[in-house]
């Protein structure tokens, strides 16, 4: 262990409903190709990335997230676009009232006051990703029909890097208010 004590890679992030899961999961075997999907386990939309951290500042952060999640009126999610960047595609969603970005909001000057994270310059956008890639398949899919999808809950997670691809753990799941 170093000085420091052990350090976990940390994210907070929105968890769907198994159905909607289920049904990217589908969706990502029948329609994307040219990269790496991503497993059902590890599909989220993250709300805050907070990189390498001590494990002592677990509960802090999850004390955090717990009363941002706990404060948020009901979250309506519904798909707008399957994107891809230089290395990723993505769902991007629309965020009925703006209550997800507001969650991300309140929970990012938590985390800021707390001296655990720098909000990131562009805007916070609700999304999925979907497929990992070394160069952009440049697919056009039809969307998944997920309806209105309300987030089940928010996590902390740890995300482990492996060669065959990130693992993520869910470490602490706080429920949505609303
Ligand atoms: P993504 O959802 O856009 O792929 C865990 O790595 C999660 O944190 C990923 O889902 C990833 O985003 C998100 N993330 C945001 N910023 C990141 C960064 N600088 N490095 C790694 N992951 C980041």
């Amino acid at each position: 262990m170093s000085a420091g004590g052990e350090r976990l890679r940390l994210f907070c992030a929105l968890r769907l409903p198994g159905e909607s899961v289920e049904r990217v999961a589908a969706w990502q075997a029948r329609e994307l190709r040219g990269g790496r999907l991503v497993p059902a386990e590890n599909l989220h939309l993250t709300l805050a990335f907070l990189g390498a951290l001590p494990a002592a500042e677990l509960p802090a952060l999850a004390a955090a997230l717990g009363a941002a999640a706990a404060g948020a009126r009901e979250i309506r999610l519904s798909l707008s676009a399957y994107r891809e960047t230089r290395s990723v595609g993505m769902l991007v969603f629309d965020d009925e009232h703006g209550r997800a970005g507001a969650l991300a909001a309140t929970l990012a000057g938590s985390l800021e006051t707390l001296g655990l994270y720098r909000r990131e310059a562009r805007p916070w956008s609700p999304h999925l990703t979907v497929l990992r890639f070394a160069a952009a398949p440049r697919l056009q899919p039809p969307l998944p029909a997920l309806g209105v999808v309300s987030p089940s809950d928010a996590a902390v997670y740890s995300s482990h890097l492996r060669p065959s691809g990130a693992r993520y753990e869910v470490l602490e799941a706080k429920p949505l208010g609303g």
